[in-house]
């Protein structure tokens, strides 16, 4: 069974392990842009962000180990010019270790998060996927997620 739950301070061990193959992932599709091995924030920062009900982050354990997480942030832009003070819950973060792949975690995480925001009353749930990257990009179609805008570059 896959049981997810918020992470606490004992997973922070485990989720630096999986914030370096999300990072592995980002490094072998664009070198020169994600330096490698390394993780987004490191263990002080992790527990900063554990201990704030605005980022919240759930894991996902498969057999008393932690198989996956989802990172959380609540946002909410108001009395923008031009943008509405819709609430959104922004996935940070979301990995599922390579040996428990193809199983539902991500989508057990993924629903638990969905479920989380629509107990909130989000308006959305967005998130950002790099090209270079399409097994994710076909992991959150499969989640019936649409593009909302595309980031575009020329290399020079
Ligand atoms: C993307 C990721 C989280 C998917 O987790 P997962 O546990 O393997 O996914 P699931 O087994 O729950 O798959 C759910 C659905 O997505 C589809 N899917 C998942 N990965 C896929 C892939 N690489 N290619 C095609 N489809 C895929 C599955 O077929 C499944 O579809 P279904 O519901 O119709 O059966 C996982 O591959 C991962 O952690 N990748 C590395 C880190 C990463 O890229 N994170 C995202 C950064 S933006």
């Amino acid at each position: 069974m896959n049981d997810v739950r918020r992470a606490k301070r004992d997973d922070i061990p485990r989720i630096l392990e999986l914030l370096v193959q999300v990072d592995m992932t980002h490094h072998r599709g664009r070198p020169d842009l994600f330096k490698g091995p390394a993780t987004k924030y490191n263990a002080a920062q992790l527990e900063e962000i554990l201990d704030d009900d605005a980022t919240p982050v759930f894991v996902c354990e498969v057999e008393g180990k932690v198989a996956g997480h989802a990172f959380c942030v609540h946002k909410q832009i108001v009395g923008d010019s031009v943008l509405t003070d819709v609430k959104t819950l922004y996935i940070d973060d979301i990995c599922v270790d390579e040996a428990y792949r193809g199983r539902g975690i991500g989508k057990a995480l993924y629903r638990h998060v969905i479920d989380y925001a629509k107990s909130l009353n989000f308006y959305n749930v967005t998130l950002n996927v790099w090209s270079c990257n399409p097994g994710a990009i076909k992991f959150y179609e499969a989640m019936g997620l649409k593009p909302q805008k595309i980031g575009m570059e020329q290399i020079l």
